[in-house]
């Protein structure tokens, strides 16, 4: 066996058989000719791995030019794609998500988020490095992808040799070539605008079943039927699709419970996790095969949805849930919570199943649920909060958002709600134009506007060193505690960090702690139950964060004086000036605790929030509060990251949103 071939087992006869491949020539042949090609295919089918080196083989990136397609799971199809080519990954072929850049001069292929992409287009309004532009998933209407096919169409007219691809699942093919054609002068002849190129798919019958009565927690079911399949059916992977990290957590510890039980002699279970926050090495794991005389089983998200395709999958398990965001304008708070999926994702899904062979679904709900559930899921753009979308736009010197062509437009109000929250976040004028610099750089920072806000003017409070590692720890997707073990010593492990003032000042402190004594030494994370490379994360996309400031022209002094809580000229103790500087960004999310403890929002007397458990301020004493992150879960809504205010900031910090009225 080559050397090469040790590490990188038996990659390249698979490749020439995925159904792309019988399209190569007449893709290319398309892509030559036509402004914009469609790509309907399977999922499965090669449309995000080999198109793009197929394009490069002919020669697209000749001019020092990148294709840039993009997913959700840039980091690793990134990878794949670099083990096919047989380069290391962030040479020729590269990634770049949030604060994880792994690119290069040299870089020919890179995949990232639509998000970034969106992000080059403020330094590169054309996005000329690019001579084609990959679309990917487009079916999944995301707000992000929805926006970037907005902007793309408007750059084409000023780059007609930009190459467009958007790739979809599903057959939507027409709506998005009739996007791209319309209010053009040729708009009747659409064939002069793209093509559509379908790959067929070579989808096996899949044996639906469904549950006879409706069952009351889908994890429980969930891991039983992975056992019924284990013990009774014939070899294959078992894809089970939950709702997200905690969901899945839960299921991988409930699987090796019970798999302790399985008798010495029997196949035994390999259970592993896939969603977005794992690291890329944590992802690859799934597409490893089993060891022999064991069954893998994979506790997914909706990534494994559309975007990640793993082989030697026979059954799939569908919970009918997937977590999706849902704004609601009146009282302007975002959740982010458990919803059924619909028609075309339970479809989706049970096609996992039968992609080598024919395979078997069983989806935790009725055939009567089902019948019920919604055609297709309503587009992001219609259910989100829009202040990140306009701010954006804005940036890209698109003023009149009303005008601007979105592929669906969304509601009025969600507009008018974003407007409005942009304007007293101080990122708009009284005409709706984007603030100098605190507006614009409110659009460069990588971070949601109210979290921008707060970091752009902590230097007025004199808390910047501590804001930013508020910053970082907030937004760090991955778990700051360990729960290998019980929850209790979780718990016991937090109450060490506690802070009164609520969650934001406790994370502070855990993140000192960890720059002060855990940084060097992985035992001391280990007593205190922080997980070491989420914590490490949340130092680089600090460091990440103060280059933004420091680019902007904000110099930062960095202090470590929280624990001491020191007093500045002013005589204001920090814990006070953070809690007024979160005041200032996040007085949108603030909330009253009523007597039996749950919360009421300021102008919004009907929606009950309760605490998070994981938030210190469960089961304790508060009056006004912020809040940062909403979840929802069943039919309650709970606020985790709360921390203590005063009532008259609100009205000091946005007074034009906060009308008094006593
Ligand atoms: O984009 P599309 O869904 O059409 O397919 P793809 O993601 O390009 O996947 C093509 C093939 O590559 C599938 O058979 C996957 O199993 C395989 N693949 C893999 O083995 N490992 C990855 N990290 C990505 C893809
Ligand atoms: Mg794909």
């Amino acid at each position: 066996m080559a050397d090469s071939e040790a590490f990188i087992p038996a990659l390249y006869k698979p490749a020439g058989l995925l159904p792309i491949a019988r399209h190569r020539d007449a893709l290319l042949y398309t892509i030559e000719k036509s402004p914009v090609t469609i790509l309907v295919g399977q999922t499965g089918s090669g449309k995000t791995t080999q198109l793009p080196q197929y394009l490069e083989q002919a020669g697209w990136c000749k001019d020092g030019k990148i294709i840039a397609p993009r997913r959700v799971a840039a980091t690793t199809v990134a990878k794949r794609v670099a083990d096919e080519m047989r380069c290391q990954l962030g040479q020729k072929v590269g990634y770049s998500i949030r604060f994880e850049d792994v690119t290069s001069a040299s870089t020919k292929i890179k995949f990232l988020t639509d998000g970034l992409l969106l992000r080059e287009a403020l330094v590169d309004p054309l996005l000329s490095k690019y001579s084609v532009i990959m679309v990917d998933e487009a079916h999944e209407r995301s707000l992000s992808s929805d926006v970037l096919l907005g902007v793309l169409k408007k750059i084409r007219k000023r780059r007609p040799e930009l190459r467009i691809v958007v790739s979809s699942a599903t057959l939507q093919a027409e709506t998005f070539l009739q996007f791209f054609a319309r209010g053009y002068a040729d708009e009747a002849d659409v064939n002069a605008v793209g093509s559509i190129v379908s790959i067929e798919g070579r989808a096996f019958p899949v044996n639906t079943h469904y549950l006879s009565d409706p069952c009351e927690d889908y994890l429980e079911r969930a891991v039983r039927t992975v056992f019924d399949i284990h013990l009774t059916e014939p070899v294959g992977d078992i894809l089970i699709f939950l709702t997200g990290r905690s969901d899945i957590d839960t299921a991988l510890q409930m699987i090796a419970d019970r798999a302790l039980s399985l008798s010495a002699d029997a196949e035994k279970i390999l259970a592993l996790p896939l969603y977005a926050g794992l690291t890329t090495e944590e992802q690859m794991y799934v597409f490893e095969a089993a060891p022999e005389k064991y069954r893998k089983v994979i506790c997914a998200t909706n990534i494994a949805e559309a975007s990640v395709t793993i082989d030697g999958i026979v059954y799939v398990i569908d919970c009918g849930f997937v977590k999706l965001r849902a704004y609601n304008p009146d009282t302007g708070i975002e959740t982010l919570s458990a919803t059924p999926v619909s028609k075309a994702s339970a479809t989706q899904r049970t096609g996992r199943a039968g992609r080598t062979k024919a395979g078997k679904c069983y989806r935790l709900y009725t055939e009567t649920a089902y019948d019920m559930l919604p055609a297709a899921t309503v587009p992001e753009i219609q259910r989100s909060n829009l202040a990140p979308t306009i701010l954006q736009l804005k940036a890209l010197g698109i003023d009149n958002i009303v005008r601007f062509d979105f592929l669906t437009p969304p509601p009025a109000e969600l507009l008018t709600r974003a407007l409005e929250l942009l304007y007293t976040l101080g990122a708009l004028d009284d005409y709706a134009k984007l603030t100098q610099p605190l507006g614009n750089r409110m659009a460069e920072l990588a971070l949601e506007p109210m979290l921008a806000k707060c970091l752009l003017c902590a230097t007025d409070f004199g808390c910047l060193s501590e804001m930013l590692s508020i910053a970082a720890m907030t937004t760090l997707q991955g778990n700051v505690w360990f729960t290998h073990d019980s929850k209790k010593q979780e718990e016991t492990a937090k109450r060490k960090f506690a802070v009164e003032e609520g969650d934001h000042l406790t994370l502070l402190n855990v993140y000192e702690s960890f720059v002060t004594k855990g940084k060097k030494d992985a035992k001391w994370c280990q007593q205190h139950y922080l997980n070491f490379k989420s914590m490490s994360r949340a130092v680089s996309i600090r460091n990440q964060l103060r280059r933004y400031l420091e680019r902007f022209g904000i110099a930062v002094s960095e202090t470590l004086n929280t624990s001491q809580d020191v007093l500045k000229a002013g005589g204001m103790p920090m814990h006070e000036r953070l809690r007024r500087c979160l005041t200032s960004g996040y007085f949108a999310q603030a909330a009253r605790m009523q007597a039996d403890g749950t919360f009421r929002l300021v102008n919004d007397a009907t929606t009950v929030l309760h605490a998070h458990p994981s938030s210190l301020m469960f089961n304790r004493k508060a009056e006004w509060v912020i809040f940062t992150e909403v979840m929802g879960m069943g039919e309650k809504t709970f606020v985790r990251d709360v921390t203590k205010i005063e009532r008259g900031w609100l009205v000091e910090y946005a007074p034009s949103y906060y009308r008094l009225n006593s």
